[in-house]
């Protein structure tokens, strides 16, 4: 398997807005979860393959008295963020520590899908949790593409995620599953939710999907995933506000300790 960021999302300026819009899209309903499970003023927070660090800048203002580290392979988003409570650390959570019980607050959206290692790094993260504290994962689930009727929208979100899966070890369903892993860690309290988002052609949501798939395009179009037509088919229905379908669906699981 290659590695996320090798050659696959690898950090340039396509990505850093990609990941400025999914912030722009996303933060709200992120926000909204962990405020519903309580952030301490003096809480230390995890934010685990920050990215863009929009979640870690929003939560350093949600603990001003804590801290909040916010790790990824590539910190160079994270830099120069004016947060004085905000750390960036290169930190690979495949392999790299923290001691036990360090975090109250763990966070970690669209990553942990990513990784072939996936269940083994959340059952590392939750013992640096401490007692009373959450983790929150997020990650895309995909059956609103499995039921699509749209043909030119279905087959093109389908072959990129053959793509990630076949190339980086992503799993589009461990999302569905996952929450149930979370007995196996001794949490006290654990939920899960999932949100289905309206897809509009020409709206944020509809160009952070377009963004996405392009990206790959010379892989797709190199690995014969898709053609030159079926691409743009894709791209001239997510330009179009009169197309509406269904985004891949979020799925926000969390467990206290
Ligand atoms: C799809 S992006 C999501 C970024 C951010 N979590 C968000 O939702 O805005 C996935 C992020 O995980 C990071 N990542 C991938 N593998 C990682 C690893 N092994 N350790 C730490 N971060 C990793 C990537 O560099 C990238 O920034």
């Amino acid at each position: 398997m290659e590695k996320y960021g090798e050659t696959l999302f690898a950090l340039d300026r396509d990505e850093e807005t990609r990941l400025t819009l999914l912030g722009e899209v996303f933060d709200p309903l992120c926000a909204e979860m962990m405020t519903g499970l309580g952030i301490a003023p003096d809480a230390r927070c995890l934010e685990v393959g920050a990215g863009s660090g929009s979640v870690a800048r929003w939560l350093s203002r949600q603990a001003p008295n804590g801290q909040v580290v916010a790790t990824d392979l590539d910190v160079s988003m994270l830099e120069g963020a004016a947060e004085p409570n905000l750390v960036p650390m290169v930190h690979d959570v495949t392999s790299d520590p923290f001691p036990a019980e360090s975090f109250d607050v763990i966070h970690a959206r669209l990553v942990l899908s990513h990784l072939p290692q996936r269940d083994e790094v959340l059952r590392r993260m939750t013992q640096w949790l401490r007692p009373g504290g959450f983790v929150l994962i997020e990650s895309f689930c995909w059956f609103p593409i499995d039921s699509s009727p749209n043909d030119a929208y279905a087959r093109a979100m389908q072959r990129w995620s053959d793509l990630i899966c076949g190339t980086l070890g992503t799993d589009s369903w461990w999302s569905r599953s996952q929450p149930g892993s979370f007995r196996t860690y001794g949490f006290a309290e654990v939920g899960a939710r999932t949100l289905t988002q309206n897809l509009r052609g020409g709206t944020a949501l509809a160009d952070f999907w377009r963004l996405t798939v392009d990206m790959s395009r010379e892989r797709l179009l190199a690995g014969g995933y898709l053609t030159e037509e079926e691409l743009t088919a894709f791209y001239d229905l997510l330009n179009d506000g009169a197309f509406w379908d269904l985004a891949p669906a979020l799925v926000q699981s969390w467990g206290r300790k």
